[in-house]
């Protein structure tokens, strides 16, 4: 191992992102770390009291381990093997980083854990995909979507979301589901509206061909709800 400390490293603009929710001084757990790169970044800023960076798998791990090493930093940041939040204690993860997975893994992962159950602790959550089934499921089990922005890197825009439980369930309009709190405000907002918006373009197009019309008019709509939205955005 080498005793060699590194100059830190930039974060892209998606972990970047992320790293802004996360509460200065918490006890953070990083769910599907792989190289570690956030909770390394936020321990050299001085800005998290610990952190568990969790991998499903040996090679990211190894990586995680390699850099909390490179960077100096192994008296706040430990890796450790865990499907999801198994492994980790409920008092680890004040703040808790899923980023760079799909939905539905999140979703798999956050059921596991009943313990997130708590209006203190805060989820900052940046799916992949399936970013309107996690809505959803937030919805229905009581979290509650506090901010919501979108980042752009190397031609894709992210979402990432701060969730906290909320104990009231909400019914959340269906738009909701497809755009959660993204605005048109910022350019990268911008981004993310007009990408669902052709996406729920393309799945209307595919319904009205398939000769399912009220279905197509339903997406149709939510299509240009977004549509709305965009126009009367700042340019
Ligand atoms: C694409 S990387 C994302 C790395 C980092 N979080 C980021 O956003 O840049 C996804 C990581 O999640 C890990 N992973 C997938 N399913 C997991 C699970 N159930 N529990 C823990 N880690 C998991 C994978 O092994 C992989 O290292």
């Amino acid at each position: 191992m080498s005793s060699q400390v590194r100059h830190l490293f930039s974060l892209g603009s998606r972990l970047a992102l992320c790293a802004a929710m996360v509460r200065p001084g918490t006890a953070l757990a990083d769910v599907g770390t792989d190289h570690a790169y956030l909770p390394v970044w936020l321990a050299k800023q001085g800005l998290i009291r610990s952190a568990v960076a969790a991998d499903i798998r040996q090679g990211p791990l190894d990586r995680a381990r390699a850099n909390i090493a490179r960077y100096g930093v192994s008296n706040l940041v430990s890796a450790r093997l865990s499907d999801g939040l198994d492994q980790i204690e409920p008092r680890e993860a004040e703040d808790l980083v899923i980023a760079g997975m799909g939905g539905l893994m999140m979703i798999h992962i956050l059921k596991r854990a009943p313990w997130l159950k708590e209006p203190a602790r805060r989820l900052i959550l940046q799916p992949m995909t399936k970013a309107e089934t996690l809505r959803k499921f937030l919805a229905d089990e009581g979290f509650f979507i506090e901010r919501e922005l979108a980042a752009e890197e190397d031609g894709h825009v992210y979402s990432v979301m701060q969730v906290s439980y909320s104990p009231q369930k909400r019914r959340e309009n269906e738009l909701f589901y497809y755009i959660g709190k993204i605005t048109a405000e910022t350019a990268q907002g911008r981004k993310y509206l007009q990408l669902q918006n052709r996406r729920l373009k393309r799945r209307a197009n595919g319904l009205s061909k398939a000769g399912n019309i009220s279905q197509a008019n339903h997406f149709f709509s939510l299509a240009a709800q977004i549509e709305t939205l965009l126009s009367s955005a700042p340019a």
